[in-house]
Order: structure tokens, then C-alpha cells, then sequence
């Protein structure tokens, strides 16, 4: 699509890959495998890559901001995803780079869901036990997406993992290797709705601590690491 800018340098497309225990794994450690063999994406193992949960946020923005596409790659883990993920999203997508004010990185960007689930299809219905239709737990990925200007494309997913036909997992990946090498020629996009404009009030916007002070009950490091009460830090 002609929208969607590409970058001069670099893959276009970003693959954030998060399993907790790829020893586990069917079928993403097999969706993985198919991303690393294309050159134009770029793999982020996030599990792999930060095992202690330090995430390397100046990298990680490089990275996601040299992109086109970026693809959050995952197993559903209740009914979410994976911690390390979350955590990802947490300090990648910050204030003033991915929204906000001057948060414009991101712009014009897409984000595109591949996630497996153990329920089978049927399971996520009102009257089975996982009581709601799948696209009930896409919100939350949508509007992220929304407010940092991006464009929530169509998830990929494959329900009941564990019991899908050998056959099934293998057209799946096949699937997700040709989505990925064919983007952004999806022909969907055509009929897709532009991203929504979501302007955060300035009023919204998180406070300078200089002028704001120190939201209550926060802690200051001391130099030798220890954490006391704001309150108590050069009080007269
Ligand atoms: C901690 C945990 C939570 C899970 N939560 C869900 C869930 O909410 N819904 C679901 O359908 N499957 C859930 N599962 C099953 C995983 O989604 C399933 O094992 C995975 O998609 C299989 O992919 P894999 O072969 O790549 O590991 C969960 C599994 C674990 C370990």
C-alpha cells in the first residue's frame, strides 16, 4: 500500500517473537523459524534476548522505528500475552516517542497479532468454557496500536494449538511466511479503515515531577540503593 512508508535502510518488517519456553512449542518456535528465514525481517527473540527482563529500550525503538510492519508473535497466555511482551510494550511505547506529545515514531506504521491459543475455536463461544468469542481480548491490542497511530491489521490466528492436525500447523506456517513476505500487498488493506485519530488531552498527559511533585506513597533511590518516601529526601 502506498501509504505506508517504507524505510530507506534495514527490514521493514519488526517480528517481536515472546515464548516462555520454546522447548514447549508446536507451533510458534515453527512460525519463528519461517520469519528468521526471510531477510527482510528483522526477529527479536524477547525471551531469548532479555532473560533477565532488562529490556534495552533505546534499541528496541531503533529497532521498531526502522520498521514498517512490526509483528507481535506469541502463544495466548491468559487470555493476553506473554509477561515479557507486556513489559515490552510497557517501556517501548513511551510517552512523547510512541504518543503524546511529539510520541509520533510510530505513525503511520502497522501492527499485525499472529498468536496461537490451546482452546480450539469452538471453545471461545458463550455457550463453551471460554465464554467469549476471540475477538472479545483483541481491544486491548487494537487501541494500543490506535493511539500510537498505527494501523491494527488483521491477527493471524490458530486456535487449539495442541491438537490441530500436523497438516493444519503446517499450512498455517506457510500462511505466515507468505503474509509476511507479501506485505504490504495484502489485498485486505484496501478495504481496511484508516487509523483512528487519538489526540491525548494534554490534561491526560503524565506531569513534569517539577512541577507535578512525586505521585504519593513514591520512593526515592538514595545512592547507596536504598529507597525512602519522596517526602523524606532533602526535607528541612
Ligand atoms: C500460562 C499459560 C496460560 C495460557 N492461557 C491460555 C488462554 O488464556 N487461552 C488459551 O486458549 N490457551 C492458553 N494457554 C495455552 C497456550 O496458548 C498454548 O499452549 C499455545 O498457544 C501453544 O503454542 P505453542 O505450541 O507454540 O507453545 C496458556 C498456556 C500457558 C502456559
Amino acid at each position: 500500500m502506498s501509504d505506508l512508508p517504507t524505510p530507506r535502510n534495514g527490514p521493514s518488517v519488526y517480528l517481536l517473537a515472546a515464548h516462555p519456553n520454546w522447548r514447549e512449542s508446536r507451533v510458534n518456535r515453527r512460525l519463528l523459524a519461517a520469519a528468521r528465514a526471510l531477510p527482510e525481517v528483522k526477529v527479536c527473540d524477547i525471551y531469548v534476548s532479555y532473560p533477565d527482563y532488562d529490556i534495552d529500550v533505546p534499541a528496541e525503538q531503533a529497532s521498531a522505528a526502522a520498521a514498517n510492519l512490526i509483528v507481535l508473535l506469541h502463544p495466548v497466555q491468559w487470555y493476553s500475552m506473554p509477561a515479557l511482551l507486556k513489559l515490552w510494550l510497557d517501556e517501548v511505547l513511551a510517552h512523547g516517542w510512541a504518543y503524546g506529545i511529539g510520541g509520533t515514531a510510530l505513525q503511520g506504521k502497522a501492527l499485525w497479532l499472529v498468536a496461537t491459543t490451546g482452546g480450539p475455536e469452538s471453545s471461545y463461544h458463550p455457550q463453551s468454557y471460554n465464554r467469549y468469542f476471540f475477538d472479545a481480548f483483541l481491544p486491548p491490542y487494537e487501541q494500543t496500536a490506535a493511539l500510537c497511530g498505527m494501523r491494527f491489521l488483521p491477527p493471524l490466528l490458530l486456535h487449539g494449538a495442541h491438537s490441530a492436525s500436523e497438516q493444519e500447523v503446517l499450512a498455517h506456517v506457510a500462511v505466515f511466511a507468505e503474509r509476511l513476505k507479501a506485505y504490504p500487498a495484502w489485498p485486505e488493506l484496501a478495504e481496511l479503515d484508516a487509523c483512528p485519530a487519538c489526540d491525548v488531552p494534554a490534561t491526560d498527559r503524565p506531569q513534569e515531577l517539577s512541577n507535578a511533585g512525586p505521585p504519593q506513597g513514591a520512593k526515592a533511590l538514595l545512592t547507596d540503593g536504598a529507597a525512602v518516601p519522596f517526602a523524606s529526601v532533602g526535607a528541612p
